[in-house]
């Protein structure tokens, strides 16, 4: 694990494989992951055939599996397209941004039974190549492209991966679970028929 310390990635295949070492384990060093996929440095002509865009809402697009350990996912957001608030089902989620900007908010747990707004924590704006960092211990979140003129491109690891999530309302803090599912996978657009139970948060 030491040796991938040091090592910045020059591509996104030798992410790839650096990742993949780093996950060989059972734990997760939270803040070496995030050290070597904020020193790969962007190059779309690396990812640019997994940012496969739609009109209508953001795009999960599956790069790489992480020998079962994670998914590596590439989001294409249109402008003005957004999640909902969401969990994490217990994972860790890194996102790094590839292109343009994002704006994170997170909000705490909506408290038990009770109803109501929930709760903002916080709120930032991700910049290019940067990455965050989020759990379930750390609370919810949305995100969402706030620029009417530009898409934005993030990757996500998902570790462990998950075919699920809860959202949540914000006036209400009623939950949902959702399955979340690929626009496309390796590069290649998922068929009509898969795509058209496409569903995500
Ligand atoms: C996220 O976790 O921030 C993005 C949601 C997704 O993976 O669909």
């Amino acid at each position: 694990m030491d040796q991938t310390k040091v090592v910045k990635p020059e591509t996104l295949d030798d992410l790839i494989k650096i990742l993949h070492k780093m996950f060989e384990g059972d734990s997760v060093n939270v803040e070496e992951v995030q050290q070597v996929m904020e020193s790969y440095r962007s190059n779309p002509q690396e990812w640019k055939k997994y940012a496969i865009f739609d009109k209508y809402r953001y795009t999960r697009n599956l790069v790489d599996e992480g020998n079962g350990k994670f998914n590596l996912i590439a989001l294409c957001w249109g402008e003005g397209h957004g999640s909902s608030i969401h969990d994490h089902t217990d994972s860790h989620c890194f996102m790094k941004m590839l292109q343009g900007q994002l704006k994170e908010t997170l909000y705490d747990w909506p408290e038990g039974k009770s109803q109501g707004d929930m709760v903002k924590k916080s709120d930032r704006i991700l910049e290019e190549n940067k990455v965050a960092y989020i759990n379930d211990s750390i609370g919810l979140h949305r995100v969402e492209n706030a620029s009417h003129t530009e898409g934005s491109v993030s990757l996500h690891l998902y570790s462990p991966p998950f075919g699920h999530c809860q959202t949540f309302d914000e006036r209400t803090g009623h939950k949902n679970t959702v399955k979340m599912t690929f626009w496309s996978k390796f590069g290649d657009r998922m068929t009509a028929e898969t795509a058209l139970s496409q569903e995500n948060n």
